[in-house]
């Protein structure tokens, strides 16, 4: 039996198709596409894509689950289930031990803590502001002129950071294009704001308590400077799966059916 997971984020939308046969979950495929501005549509478009890419008919799809911002505006789906969930079941897929999940996508940050048998026990949220999203990373990547894919790579070499001492991500642009305008290093500018972006999550998770092994999921996964500052300030191992953009997707499909 095949089942389909969809989550659509404010910057991305995925699909999952899921093999349920004898009881294991197998992932058939995949698809990651950026969500635009129409949710529905990019739920439809990375569901066919998908049915397309494992060679499956919509009717083998015993059921569908949405998840993520755009949740309740897709047609096809049989159900939804909030990010919070659906993160949850993903990570346990590629990391069965998980006790504290962080999901860093483009609008929000979720800070999740399981028990030792995978429930969800709490969760803390920051939808309220862009700082500590991906969204505060692709405004100053844009104000540097620096890809986001490079922010690894400048994080590791680079010695010095600068603080940036605004909070606020409009703020922190100013700051930042006035300090490129007085010369200061753009690396390290990038370092201060790696560790910016960090402060915000530590406090999520000090708030909720730190339990190990703790796993990262969304796209700012991608981004592994995020990913060692964070391992670096919590003095802890962050796993992180091979495609971390897809686990709510996952789960979704996991919870479906
Ligand atoms: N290859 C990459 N390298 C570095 N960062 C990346 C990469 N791909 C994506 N990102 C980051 O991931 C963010 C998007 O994450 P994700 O796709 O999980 O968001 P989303 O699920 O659509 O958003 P939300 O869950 O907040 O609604 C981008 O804002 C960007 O900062
Ligand atoms: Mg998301």
């Amino acid at each position: 039996m095949f089942t389909c997971g969809i989550d659509v984020g404010s910057v991305s939308a995925e699909a999952v198709i899921l093999d349920k046969n004898e009881n294991k979950n197998r992932i058939c495929t995949y698809i990651i596409s950026p969500t635009g501005g129409d949710s529905k549509e990019a739920a439809l478009s990375v569901f066919n894509s998908a049915l397309s890419k494992a060679g499956i008919a919509q009717e083998q799809i015993e059921s569908v689950v949405a998840t993520g911002y755009g949740r309740q505006n897709i047609p096809f789906a049989d159900k939804n289930i909030t990010e919070i969930t659906c993160h949850a079941k993903g990570i346990l897929y590629f990391f069965p031990q998980t006790r504290t999940v962080i999901d860093i996508g483009g609008q929000d940050s979720k800070v999740i803590k399981l028990d030792p048998d995978g429930n969800p026990l709490d969760f803390l949220m920051n939808d309220k502001c862009a700082a500590g999203t991906g969204r505060f990373l692709e405004v100053m990547s844009k104000a540097l002129d620096i890809n986001l894919e490079n922010f690894a790579e400048i994080f590791k070499k680079t010695k010095d950071k600068v603080d940036i001492s605004s909070t606020c991500t409009v703020f922190a642009e100013s700051e930042i294009v006035s300090l490129i305008g007085h010369g200061v290093n753009k690396n390290k500018i990038i370092k201060g704001l790696v560790y910016s972006i960090t402060n915000r999550i530590i406090s999520m998770v000090e708030r909720i308590g730190l339990e190990e092994p703790v796993c990262m999921t969304g796209g700012v996964a991608k981004n592994l400077a995020v990913v060692d500052a964070l391992s670096e300030k919590l003095k802890v191992k962050i796993y992180v799966p091979s495609e971390p953009q897809i686990t709510g997707a996952l789960g979704a499909a996991i919870l479906a059916g």
